[in-house]
């Protein structure tokens, strides 16, 4: 009987390892088109990513995946849930019934309606015309109410939304969280917006002549852990991380020769997202022991690298002589502490992609609210720019000017990315939660960072969270590591500590 199930377990193993391989080829076209492709290559490239992806979705909703999976089901296999086995055949079975539970008429609507939408909203955008992009912002929230309805969810509709990013998660879960931390972050933005104190952002506004942020970013990459003899790092327009083997992480950066932070702090984020992805259980690749969690797990490491370490004093100790070195004209004469200060400015604004790490939650706030309500019904999409406007006056204090610097200033709603917006949130609640557990645990931690030894956090977050896999879900993850489930103080303490600081009060 164990003979014949591990044989099934088997079997079932290289026929998702075929999935992940078609899935690699698919991710290699992707990167290869956001990197090298000739402007020209793009219509026969998306021709041929869609047929391929097409033919992935026929092999990962075969039937008969679904009946190995039941059959595992009932076998021993099962029975300690925390086992390698236990976990694969657990997740494959979600993954198998999201895949098949919605109708192929429904899955190719989606498509075809969001990539109008996204078109649509390209142009309106540009013009400062929300009327345009109404009619297809409504069909889109139409098509994601069905698509949850098809999910299934046990309270409403947005909580299937949800779960398809932030497995386990739902609209109780992320707004008890959102609550814990709204007053006090809306009080910590006025706070800082009213201080007299602002640093001087000429400092990093200057000339830094590319290749030597190159250098610069590689080093840094480097530092951190990430590994360049199974990874790379080229340019791409909208910077991302895609995994294509188990040896093979792909991250990319872009470059402004007029700001040093953009290519810096974005080359560590992704570096965050590749460390991650890299620690990944080599031996389980393509099955889910041997993937991420979530977007909310994922995020919290790119986020951890890039803001508490990254725009901390401890990286700075280690890495600003340095930085003068490269940068003599620029940095040569420029004070520790007026560095720091510029690479830590929060100040409220209106663009999210553009918010530092503590105006940047608020941003996310407004969204979560918003769609949320859109879903419910709560809200009608005719009123979207005025109920935008409302709370950004609240949250900010700012009217944006414009509807394209308000409610349309994202892709993801137009994509029928709803439910995705928390998870940037989540990552940084959950950054701060693992990295004051890892202080905790090495309170030597932040001295080894000023002498450039970056190991011991990553060989920590090797070990408590990419080794893994997708054995837990993000929060039950968050408490086997910290002893505690998610806690919103973690990003408050920390976000008040520093900027009181950095802000005098
Ligand atoms: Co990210």
């Amino acid at each position: 009987m164990a003979d014949k199930a591990q044989e099934l377990y088997r079997k079932l193993f290289d026929r998702i390892k075929e999935a992940q391989m078609l899935s690699d080829v698919i991710s290699l076209l992707g990167w290869d088109e956001q990197t090298f492709l000739p402007r020209g290559g793009s219509d026969y490239r998306a021709e041929t990513m869609a047929y391929l992806s097409g033919m992935l979705h026929k092999k990962i909703t075969d039937p008969d995946v679904g009946a190995m999976l039941s059959e595992l089901e009932k076998t021993d296999l099962v029975k300690d849930t925390d086992s390698v086995e236990a976990v694969n055949i657990r997740e494959l079975r979600r993954d198998y019934d999201r895949q098949t539970k919605l109708p192929q008429r429904l899955v190719e609507e989606i498509s075809r309606t969001t990539s109008l939408a996204v078109n649509n909203w390209v142009q309106a955008r540009k013009d400062n015309d929300f009327p345009k992009f109404k009619p297809w912002l409504d069909k889109v929230i139409k098509l994601m109410k069905e698509k949850a309805e098809c999910y299934g969810y046990k309270k409403e509709a947005y909580d299937a939304l949800l779960d398809e990013y932030e497995v386990g998660s739902n609209v109780e879960f992320v707004s008890g969280v959102f609550q814990g931390f709204k007053d006090r972050l809306v009080k910590l933005v006025a706070k800082i917006a009213d201080s007299s104190r602002k640093p001087n952002m000429a400092i990093i506004e200057q000339y830094f002549d590319v290749e030597r942020q190159k250098i610069f970013g590689q080093q840094a990459a480097i530092a951190i852990g990430y590994d360049f003899g199974t990874g790379r790092l080229d340019i791409a327009a909208h910077p991302f991380t895609t995994g294509l083997g188990p040896k093979d992480t792909r991250i990319t950066t872009r470059y402004n020769p007029h700001h040093l932070g953009q290519a810096l702090f974005g080359t560590l984020h992704e570096a965050g997202h590749g460390i991650y992805d890299q620690g990944l259980p080599k031996e389980y690749y393509g099955s889910p022991m041997g993937e991420s969690v979530s977007l909310g797990i994922h995020e919290s490491q790119s986020r951890m690298w890039e803001n508490q370490v990254g725009r901390g004093k401890p990286f700075w100790k280690h890495f600003y002589p340095r930085a003068q070195q490269v940068f003599p004209e620029a940095l040569g004469a420029v004070k520790f502490d007026d560095f720091y200060f510029a690479v830590n400015d929060v100040r409220p604004s209106l663009i999210r992609v553009e918010a530092d790490e503590v105006t940047y939650n608020l941003h996310i706030l407004l969204r979560f609210e918003m769609e949320h309500a859109l879903i419910k019904g709560d809200l009608a999409v005719d009123d979207v720019p005025g109920a935008w406007n409302e709370k950004f006056k609240a949250y900010f204090n700012l009217t944006p000017p414009t509807d394209s610097e308000g409610c349309m200033q994202d892709i993801h709603w137009g994509h029928g990315l709803l439910g995705y917006f928390p998870t940037y949130t989540l990552g940084n609640l959950y950054s701060s939660q693992l990295y004051a557990k890892a202080k905790q645990e090495m309170p030597d931690m932040e001295r080894q960072f000023e002498i450039g030894n970056f190991a011991p956090l990553k060989k920590w977050l090797n070990e408590k969270i990419h080794s893994q896999g997708r054995r837990h879900h993000s929060n039950k993850l968050c408490e086997k590591v910290t002893g505690k489930p998610l806690d919103p103080n973690f990003l408050m303490d920390y976000l008040e500590k520093k900027y009181g600081e950095l802000y005098g009060f």
